[in-house]
């Protein structure tokens, strides 16, 4: 159906365009890195992509990780020390909430969150990081509502984006919930962020070499000058 041909073709245009990340998957290179390892990575670097833009970021993720290469690392960090590492990032609760979490973590015993539900309980973690966290490191089927995602769904169905209003948040997150796919699901809502960010840009979207134009009614109105607008889903 539809939707699973939305997922095939976001998938495979993101195998074959997806940026180059430090904290993207590295299965290959390194087998021996746990899922638990990963998603410290995962979480860092959402934490820091939540106000910054993916250039400035990767400096400091790497200089983070270098620091601390493991959430016992950082549970033995100081407060100082975390917020001297963020200089420059802004938004200095983020890196408290790092801190806190970590602490959280480690003190708990339990090893890393692996759920949605379970990553919540921790310090500074909401809908979208566990959601980040829960499907990219430990392949959980959950959707990830960016504002990039948001964008790229109001226009997938011509609905009118404006992500500061809670009920129309809450029914991209329902459509990102239907859409994610079920083998792939981190990389299905990295591609749909990717694809936000890269293609279905706020100015300007690149809708010839969208994976998913074929699929958009946003581009199907403006194609034929139509002013019928879907909102019933
Ligand atoms: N923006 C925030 N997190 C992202 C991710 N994991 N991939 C692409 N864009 C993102």
């Amino acid at each position: 159906d539809e939707t699973q041909r939305i997922r095939e073709s976001l998938l495979e245009w993101y195998d074959l365009n997806k940026r180059d990340l430090p904290w993207r998957s590295k299965k290959l290179e390194s087998p021996s890195e746990s899922e638990e390892e990963r998603a410290y990575g995962v979480w860092v670097s959402e934490i820091m992509l939540q106000q910054t833009r993916v250039q400035t970021v990767i400096d400091y993720y790497n200089r983070w990780m270098r620091k601390w290469p493991t959430i016992h690392h950082l549970s033995q960090a100081s407060l100082e020390e975390v917020n001297e590492m963020w200089a420059g990032l802004g938004y200095y609760r983020r890196a408290r909430f790092l801190l806190e979490g970590a602490k959280m973590i480690v003190t708990e015993g339990g090893g890393f969150p692996k759920t949605v539900s379970a990553l919540q309980k921790i310090r500074g973690i909401g809908d979208y990081t566990a959601g980040a966290i829960a499907s990219i490191a430990f392949e959980e089927v959950v959707p990830v509502v960016d504002g990039n995602v948001i964008r790229v769904i109001a226009r997938l169905r011509a609905i009118a984006a404006n992500p500061k209003d809670k009920v129309m948040v809450k029914k991209v997150w329902k459509i990102a919930a239907q859409l994610v796919d079920h083998i792939r699901p981190g990389d299905f809502n990295q591609a749909l962020m990717e694809l936000g960010a890269t293609v279905c840009t706020p100015l300007n979207p690149s809708c010839s070499s969208c994976p998913a134009s074929g699929h958009c009614r946003a581009l199907s109105i403006s194609r034929h000058d139509s002013v019928v607008l879907v909102t019933d889903f």
